[in-house]
């Protein structure tokens, strides 16, 4: 049975039957706050961030508690997100209805952090929050995540702060163990059209505001990667080998709320990993949290905090992070990074199914994340990973068929045949119900 109305957090929220595609099995992890449990590794890396960021002028706030239902004003407009951004769709997004969501990233708050700067005191925030994103299902990926946002400003524009500030964060980076190669691929840019600076900023301004977030975020992460260095050379255990200094790259990046806006990768385990997009805040988001025209300038960045503590922690699945085994849970402590021991695992169980597409043309395709979703919801933790693993079109009549493989495991206890047989019939009824398939 459905209900008219969703509850989250003792409030009530009308459904939207175009709209609404939120599941109790998400809403579940509303407070779960993993940003905030003592012990666990999210927790432990945020506030390595927030100690090393606020160790230099003191100048973040920070805002931890923030509900995840938001509006798309937060979550969109009032970034500047065109109206047809793919970010924006329901296969992307957890709706709650046309109007609410939960948030897909903690740029949601930047307007209303932007808008209480004056009266903290402060010329920056960070904020740390879960964020809520469709995606497959998968060892590192999982549709509730964490990120920090950081945002700093200069009101009044003064120039002589801007290098004041500078040289501080300068400092701190000098005398920082960590040795660290770094290329800006963002300094040769030969097309700046396609990275372009605000008209009202001054290159000086854009020079000295990039150099500050730029150096910020070098801080964090020579901090972060060397407590891991540091870690590794204490446990003498990783098979991992040891470096003796890290290697970063800037690369030019786009988002409609920043402007210029870059990536940075840290190069890790022989690949490059994405860490953080971020930029110089569009003078738009300023103003729409009341500033005046002209007054102010700011960056801000956005960090995905489960990556890089799985990471960190030799985590080897995301669910583990959302795990409630003692085992787990024990094996970390506030302020230190230790590697994770694994246990046996309890054993996995798979499942196939195999359909036909109702039509031929593309419009009658079912949205991956959409076929996600009904696991998820059916099999809620139970679900380890689902893989399409075969895709076949009948050359006559044109008809579509697919094939999933689903690996039913819990992280916290053995799971019956009987019990999965249940889920995999449920799987399968729903999308003969809701897609109109042919289970072959
Ligand atoms: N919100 C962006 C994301 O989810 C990251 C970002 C934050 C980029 C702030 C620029 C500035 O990926």
């Amino acid at each position: 049975k459905i209900e008219a109305s969703i509850k989250i957090n003792d409030k009530s929220y009308p459904r939207d039957p175009n709209y609404t595609n939120v599941t109790p099995s998400i809403i579940d992890h509303v407070n779960r706050s993993l940003h905030k449990k003592p012990n666990h590794p999210v927790n432990i890396l945020r506030d390595l961030i927030e100690k090393k960021l606020n160790s230099v002028d003191n100048s973040f706030t920070t805002y931890n508690d923030f509900s995840p239902v938001v509006s798309t004003f937060e979550n969109f407009d009032s970034l500047g997100f065109p109206a047809d951004h793919p970010g924006r769709s329901k296969s992307d997004t957890y709706y709650i209805n046309d109007k609410t969501l939960l948030r897909t990233h903690t740029s949601a708050h930047e307007m209303e952090c932007y808008s209480k700067i004056n009266s903290t005191g402060k010329p920056g925030f960070l904020i740390s929050a879960d964020v809520y994103r469709r995606d497959e299902i998968d060892r590192t990926h999982y549709p509730v995540f964490h990120q920090m946002e950081g945002c700093r400003v200069w009101k009044g524009r003064s120039i002589e702060q801007m290098k004041q500030d500078l040289n501080i964060l300068q400092q701190h980076l000098d005398k920082h163990e960590m040795n660290l190669i770094v290329e800006d691929q963002s300094l040769n840019n030969k097309s700046p059209s396609e990275n372009p600076k605000q008209q009202y900023m001054t290159d000086e301004e854009v020079s000295l505001v990039s150099q500050h977030l730029k150096r910020s975020l070098e801080l964090v992460i020579s901090e972060v990667f060397n407590q891991k260095i540091k870690s590794m050379k204490r446990e003498n255990n990783t098979t991992q080998e040891i470096p003796n200094e890290l290697k970063l790259r800037w690369v030019n990046a786009y988002f409609p709320w920043t402007a210029p806006s870059w990536e940075i990768e840290v190069w890790w385990n022989n690949d490059w990993l994405e860490l953080c997009g971020c930029g110089i805040t569009q003078q738009q988001v300023i103003l729409n949290s009341g500033f005046e025209k002209d007054s102010t300038v700011s960056w801000a960045f956005g960090l995905g905090l489960d990556r890089i503590a799985m990471l960190l922690f030799e985590i080897p699945d995301i669910r583990l992070l959302w795990s409630k085994d003692e085992r787990f849970i024990s094996q970390f402590k506030d302020g230190e990074i230790n590697t994770f021991k694994p246990y046996s695992r309890y054993p996995g169980s798979i499942r196939d199914v195999a359909f036909w597409l109702p039509g031929t043309t593309e419009s009658e395709e079912i949205h991956e994340n959409d076929l996600m979703e009904i696991v998820r919801d059916n099999a809620g933790p139970l679900v380890e990973s689902v893989k399409l693993i075969d895709r076949f079109q009948n050359p006559k009549t044109g008809k579509k068929s697919l094939c999933y493989r689903i690996n039913y495991q819990s992280m916290d206890r053995n799971i019956t045949n009987e019990e999965v047989n249940e889920i995999q019939k449920n799987v399968e009824n729903e999308l003969v119900e809701k897609y109109d398939v042919t289970l072959r």
